[in-house]
């Protein structure tokens, strides 16, 4: 797909200027940050486009209870965006507002085009309308006289309006979907907007909005008593950028990737394909909807006063810690919950622990053992070091286009961890301390190893949290990341080799300590939680056990998954195909747990000697080990480091 070609576009939703920001518009504004360093860092040629939506009744509502004009209103609001987006390191390239005149100008043009192709008309229609939505709904869709998306009271409206002739978009535009594998992603996603479809006859679209009903809008070019649709002005926003925002060095247009919660995908997924079907502009590569952010299960909403602030989480914790966490803490499409505590706990034992330890270790011990003076092996150093083909393997499976094509972080972040985790690992191991003494030669190229190990890690680990991939280049004796990628380029990655720079000598030097821990007075969650007797062993029934003879049974072996689709009608059921060794069929009940595309490349752990049997009419060849929480919520068990699959679990 898209990171094969040179061109790369990726966009955010254009955020609403009624309100500011919180943690959910955050989240889906870094993802396509990551997404953009990681294409800017292969030499590909990117456009990253935001901005916000600032015509349609809430904003015109909003200004009016803040005394201000909507534009005036909305010229404050901006602000709100561009400084968050600072703060956290957001490297778009353009910024695009609904009122630019240019937009405006694209927004009339295209309408204009439609109306002339005959793909516009005007119809008498009484409906009933959501304000807070601006929407409209049929009859059969309303809940007890309330909209059925938002709950909230719903009237009734007569007048003339234009309508966009949808309909007759729908059998295109399911053969669209069903063509393209990866135009909606993730495949729950797919399959929900392929089910919509299949069993609903889509309407034509109400475009417009009389004026005297709502002024904030961008004018009808051929009936000025009527403004646009919100939607069909927001919408085009994604287009309209490639014509005066973005460097007109290609056609950036079609899209790489519109990146949105699953609160607007049918206005993607539906409205805007068929929009362009009918101006006959190409479809954008894929529309990924990502999952919902909730605090403790709830909703965010103002009224609860539970909206999380990301400018005050960055404050207090930092950028990159904060963007490390909303991306390896839930799989990129699924739901989460948000806390505190959850985010203070990924701090303290990922990056603080894990990689801040590493760090830190490895400067110490340069320090103390070479005055940080690191000499590079020669060239050929990688052959026959176990660290360095495992770093080579997990590199490999971290840049997979496969993985990035599908916005697959928290798989991405599990990989760099698998290095560093190695990196740590050697340490224990090979006891440098002891080494000092016994054999400095060995010492060196333990050394240089924790040397790249870091290296790669900070590369990696660039697009996730780029300052402080930045500070650890910088404590590894190197000047600038991206300065340093730039002038590999068109070296086929070498500069993720363990062989880059060889018999080169390095300075390093201890800087400030990049993650300290958080300690935090205990919740009142976590005392009630000791104070809590556990059971002990002994109290079990001497029946209930067993002795290692009847576990040596049962033969548990590593594996990786190779391919994970859904079993047809049901919730709970995935087809695996796993590699143990040897080629298996497992179906597993994880089905609400994880969606398929999560699992591919996953290393599991497999009951291997299991009689197979048949789960809805598929055979199960095996059985995998998952983990259940309080809940009902499964977790798979993997090897904490990267075992080769088919070794055996003891
Ligand atoms: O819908 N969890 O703007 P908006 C995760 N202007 N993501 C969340 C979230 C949450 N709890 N809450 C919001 C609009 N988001 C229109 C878009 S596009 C042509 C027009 C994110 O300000 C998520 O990306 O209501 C969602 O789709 C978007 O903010 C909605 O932002």
């Amino acid at each position: 797909m898209s990171s094969q070609s040179k061109r790369f576009y990726v966009t955010t939703p254009i955020y609403y200027v009624n309100d500011i920001p919180h943690i959910g518009h955050a989240y889906t504004t870094v993802a396509a940050d990551i997404l953009a360093r990681h294409h800017r860092l292969h030499g590909h040629n990117v456009f990253f486009l935001t901005g916000t939506d600032e015509h349609g009744q809430k904003v015109q509502k909003a200004a009016a209870e803040r005394g201000k004009s909507p534009k005036e209103h909305a010229d404050i609001m901006v602000q709100n965006f561009r400084q968050l987006w600072l703060k956290l390191n957001i490297s778009n390239d353009a910024f695009i507002r609904t009122t630019d005149e240019r937009h405006v100008k694209t927004v009339q043009e295209l309408m204009q085009a439609l109306y002339d192709r005959g793909e516009i008309e005007k119809r008498s229609y009484s409906g009933w309308y959501c304000v807070p939505d601006e929407r409209f709904w049929m009859d059969k869709d309303i809940i007890d006289g309330k909209c059925p998306d938002c709950g909230r009271a719903v009237e009734h409206i007569r007048e003339e309006n234009y309508f966009f002739l949808m309909s007759k978009y729908q059998a295109r535009l399911m053969s669209h979907i069903e063509d393209n594998a990866d135009y909606i992603l993730p495949e729950t996603r797919r399959n929900e907007v392929l089910g919509f479809l299949r069993n609903n006859a889509l309407g034509d679209l109400c475009i417009s909005r009389p004026k005297q009903r709502l002024s904030w809008g961008i004018p009808l070019p051929f009936d000025d008593n009527f403004v646009t649709y919100v939607w069909f002005d927001a919408l085009v926003n994604y287009y309209s950028a490639t014509r005066y925002l973005a460097p007109q060095t290609c056609e950036w247009w079609p899209a790489s990737h519109h990146l949105v919660g699953k609160d607007i995908l049918t206005t993607h997924a539906v409205y805007w394909s068929t929009m362009l079907m009918a101006l006959g502009l190409p479809l954008p590569e894929n529309i990924f909807a990502h999952g919902w952010w909730t605090i403790e299960g709830k909703k965010m909403s103002k009224s609860l006063g539970n909206v999380v602030d990301p400018g005050e989480m960055a404050d207090k914790y930092g950028a990159d810690a904060l963007r490390y966490f909303l991306f390896r803490e839930v799989p990129f499409g699924l739901d989460g919950m948000f806390s505190e505590d959850a985010l203070i706990r990924r701090i303290n034992t990922d990056l603080a622990n894990d990689l801040g330890n590493l760090l830190s270790r490895f400067l110490t011990m340069a320090d103390k053992y070479f005055g940080g003076n690191i000499d590079l092996p020669q060239a050929d150093a990688a052959l026959h070091n176990e660290v360095a083909l495992r770093c080579g393997e997990a590199c490999i499976h971290a840049l997979k286009d496969d993985l990035w094509d599908r916005l697959q972080f928290s798989i991405i972040l599990e990989t760099i961890w698998n290095i560093i985790s190695d990196a740590n690992n050697h340490i224990a191991r090979k006891e440098p301390w002891k080494l000092a003494k016994s054999d400095p030669e060995e010492l060196k190229r333990v050394m240089s190893d924790l040397w790249h190990s870091l290296r790669i890690s900070a590369l990696l680990l660039y697009p996730f949290m780029p300052a402080t991939a930045e500070k650890i280049w910088g404590q590894l004796g190197l000047k600038s990341l991206t300065e340093e990628v730039r002038q590999s380029w068109g070296e086929n990655n070498a500069i993720f080799d363990w062989d880059w720079k060889p018999g080169y000598a390095v300075k390093v030097s201890k800087g400030e300590q990049l993650f300290p821990r958080i300690e935090k007075a205990e919740g009142k969650e976590q005392k009630e939680e000791k104070k809590k007797e556990k059971p002990k062993v002994s109290e079990q029934a001497a029946k209930e056990l067993i002795g290692i003879e009847d576990f040596a049974k049962v033969e548990l072996k590593v594996g990786i998954i190779l391919s994970a689709e859904r079993v047809e009608k049901s919730e709970k059921l995935i087809k695996l195909k796993v590699d143990t060794g040897e080629e298996r069929q497992i179906v597993a009940g994880i089905g609400k747990s994880y969606d398929p595309e999560q699992l591919v490349g996953k290393k599991i752990v497999v009951v291997a000697n299991l009689k197979p049997a048949k789960l809805m009419g598929v055979e199960s060849q095996g059985m995998l080990l998952a983990a259940s929480d309080e809940d009902g919520t499964l977790s798979i068990i993997s090897p904490e480091r990267d075992v080769h699959q088919g070794g055996r679990v003891k």
